[in-house]
C-alpha cells in the first residue's frame, strides 16, 4: 500500500538506537545484507502457505521499547506485523509485502507468581511449553495446551484466543486471562495487568486484544489464574464403528466421568492412517476403525478415577458403542497416545501443502461435512489413488469434539489453485447454512478475510472496523489481514 512507507537507513538508525546494537534485537536486510535464509523464518509460515517480503526484523525486550518502536511507525506511516513464535495456521503471523516484523521472542520473562490463588503474570514471548512446566513445578496447570506448545508464545495464543486441548476442562482465554498488558500503535501503554478474579468497573477492554489478532495492538503481557495440576490423569484411546457412536461415547463420557473428564477428541480413521505414515509410529489397535477417540481425565485421587474410567469403559465396550480401547500405564503411553492426536497437524502437511479448515458446526452435523468434502474430492479427478501424483492425498476430519470443533484437513502434495476451488466458499456456505462458525479457534488472519460475511452480519462487521479505526486509525497494525 503505497500510504505506507519504504524503509531506509534512517528508519534503521532510530530502531538500533532504540534496541541497542545486540545482533539479536534486529535483523536488518535494509541496510545489512540480512540473507533471506535469516529472514525467511520470520517471512513463512508453519504451513509454507503464506510468505511475506520483510526485510526488517525488530525484537524488543521490553514493553518500553515496544512502546517506542510502534511511536515511530506510527508516526512515520511504517506497516508492521506483530509476531509471536510463528505457529499461527492462518497466515496472520507473516506479511504480505514488506511489513516490519515485530517479534516477541525476547521478552520472555515470567514476572510473578502466587502459589494461593493459581496468579500467574507473565511477558508475551513467553513460549507456552516453558510457562507450563514453570507451573508444573509448583503443582499448577496452564489452562491451555495445544500441539505448538513447544514454540508458541503466551501472547500469540492470547492475540489467537487460542482453543486447544482442554478448553473443554478449563475454559476460553476469554474467561482465564485476569488482565493484559499492551502498546496501542501510538505508543501508549494500556496497563491493565490485573490480577482480580472479578472487575466489573466498565467495558472490559482486554477482551479486544483476546483474538485481537494482532490488529489493534501488541500484547506485552498477561495475568492469567492457573488450576492446580491434577495428580491423576488417565488417557484412553478408542476404535469406534460411527460417528454416531462417538457422540453417543461423548454423552457417556460427560454423563459418567463428568468432573473429571478434561479432554475428548475425535480423530477419523484416515487421519490415523495418515499420522501413522508420516511419523511411521504403529497405531494403538490391532484393528482399523473408521473412528476414533481420545479420551482424558484429571482428578485429584488415582483410585477413585480409575474406578470411573473402568465403570465407563465396561459400559461403552459392553454396549457395543465403543469397539476397542486401550487405556495409558504409564507416561510414555500417555504421550504416545496423545501423539496420535497431536501428530494429525504436522502429518497432514508432511507431504508438501494443507488446507485446512478449523469450524464450529453444531456436533449432530459436524463429520457430515468431512464426509461431503470427500465426495466432491472424489468426483474432482484430483483425489490421488495409491501413488497417482495427483494433487490430493486424502481428506481427514479430526478436532476437538467435545467443542463441536471440526479440523478438515485436506492433505495435499503442493498448493493448488484447482483444490482450492472445490472447497472454496463451498466448506464457508456449508457451515454458514448450519450457523455454524468459519473460525472456532484459529482466527482469520489472511486465510479468512474475504469470508469474515459467513459467520458475522454486516452490523457486527461494521462496528469490528469502527473498533480497529478507532485503536489505530493510520491502519499500521497488521494491515492486509481480516479488518
Ligand atoms: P503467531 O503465529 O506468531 O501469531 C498469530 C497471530 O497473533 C498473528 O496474527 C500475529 O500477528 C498475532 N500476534 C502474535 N503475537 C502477538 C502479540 N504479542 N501481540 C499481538 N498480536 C500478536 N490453535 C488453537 O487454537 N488450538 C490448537 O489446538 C492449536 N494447535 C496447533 C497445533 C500446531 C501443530 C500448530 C502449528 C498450530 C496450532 N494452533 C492451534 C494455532 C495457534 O493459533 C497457534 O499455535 C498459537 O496460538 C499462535 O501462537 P504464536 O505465538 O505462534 O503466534
Ligand atoms: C489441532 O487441534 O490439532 C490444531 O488446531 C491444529 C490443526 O488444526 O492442525
Ligand atoms: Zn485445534
Amino acid at each position: 500500500d503505497s500510504r505506507f512507507k519504504e524503509l531506509d537507513k534512517s528508519d534503521v538508525e532510530h530502531f538500533r538506537s532504540i534496541l541497542g546494537s545486540s545482533a539479536s534485537a534486529i535483523i536488518d536486510g535494509v541496510t545489512q545484507e540480512a540473507s533471506n535464509e535469516d529472514l525467511e523464518g520470520y517471512n513463512a509460515d508453519w504451513m509454507r502457505k503464506y510468505r511475506g517480503h520483510a526485510r526488517l526484523v525488530l525484537k524488543p525486550e521490553s514493553t518500553e521499547q515496544v512502546s517506542k518502536i510502534l511511536k515511530y511507525c506510527n508516526d512515520n506511516m511504517i506497516a508492521v506485523n506483530p509476531q509471536g513464535g510463528n505457529t499461527g495456521l492462518v497466515g496472520g503471523s507473516v506479511p504480505v509485502f514488506d511489513e516490519v516484523v515485530i517479534n516477541l521472542a525476547r521478552m520472555s520473562k515470567i514476572r510473578s507468581f502466587d502459589d494461593v490463588s493459581g496468579i500467574f503474570v507473565a511477558d508475551a514471548g513467553v513460549i507456552l511449553e516453558s510457562a507450563d512446566s514453570y507451573l508444573a513445578e509448583r503443582g499448577y496447570i496452564f489452562p491451555l495446551d495445544l500441539g505448538a506448545k513447544g514454540s508458541c508464545q503466551l501472547g500469540g495464543n492470547v492475540a489467537t484466543n487460542a482453543g486447544g486441548l482442554r478448553l473443554l476442562r478449563y475454559g476460553s482465554l476469554h474467561g482465564n486471562i485476569l488482565g493484559l498488558e499492551a502498546v496501542l500503535p501510538d505508543g501508549t501503554v494500556v496497563d491493565d495487568l490485573s490480577k482480580l478474579r472479578k472487575n466489573n468497573t466498565g467495558y472490559d477492554l482486554k477482551q479486544l486484544f483476546i483474538g485481537g489478532e494482532g490488529t489493534i495492538g501488541i500484547v506485552t503481557a498477561l495475568s492469567i489464574i492457573c488450576p492446580q495440576r491434577s495428580p491423576a490423569v488417565n488417557v484412553a484411546y478408542f476404535g469406534l464403528q460411527s460417528y454416531e457412536k462417538a457422540q453417543e461415547a461423548f454423552r457417556e463420557a460427560k454423563k459418567q466421568l463428568s468432573e473429571i473428564l478434561s479432554a475428548f477428541e475425535m480423530m477419523d480413521g484416515q487421519s490415523q492412517n495418515l499420522y501413522a505414515r508420516a511419523s511411521g509410529a504403529k497405531l494403538p489397535l490391532e484393528e482399523e476403525y473408521p473412528f476414533y477417540c481420545l479420551i482424558e481425565t484429571s482428578g485429584s485421587n488415582t483410585d477413585h478415577d480409575s474406578e470411573k474410567l473402568n465403570t465407563f469403559l465396561e459400559h461403552v465396550m459392553g454396549e457395543e458403542i465403543v469397539s476397542d480401547g486401550v487405556v495409558a500405564q504409564d507416561e510414555t503411553q500417555v504421550q504416545s497416545l496423545w501423539a496420535c492426536r497431536e501428530g494429525v497437524s504436522e502429518a497432514s502437511q508432511h507431504w508438501g501443502g494443507v488446507y485446512k479448515y478449523d469450524l464450529s458446526i453444531p456436533l449432530p452435523q459436524l463429520y457430515d461435512l468431512v464426509a461431503e468434502a470427500r465426495t466432491r474430492f472424489e468426483e474432482s479427478g484430483l483425489m490421488s489413488k495409491e501413488d497417482e501424483g495427483k494433487a490430493v492425498l486424502d481428506v481427514v476430519g479430526y478436532g476437538h469434539m467435545g467443542d463441536s470443533n471440526l479440523h478438515l484437513n485436506v492433505a495435499c502434495r503442493r498448493y493448488d489453485k484447482e483444490v482450492e476451488k472445490v472447497l472454496e466458499p463451498w466448506v464457508y456456505e456449508w457451515v454458514a447454512e448450519r450457523h455454524g462458525s468459519i473460525s472456532a479457534e484459529h482466527g482469520l488472519g489472511l486465510a479468512k478475510k474475504e469470508f469474515i460475511g459467513y459467520s458475522r452480519s454486516e452490523t457486527m462487521v461494521k462496528l469490528m472496523k469502527q473498533i480497529k479505526d478507532f485503536y489505530d486509525p493510520k491502519g499500521i497494525m497488521n494491515p492486509y489481514k481480516y479488518i
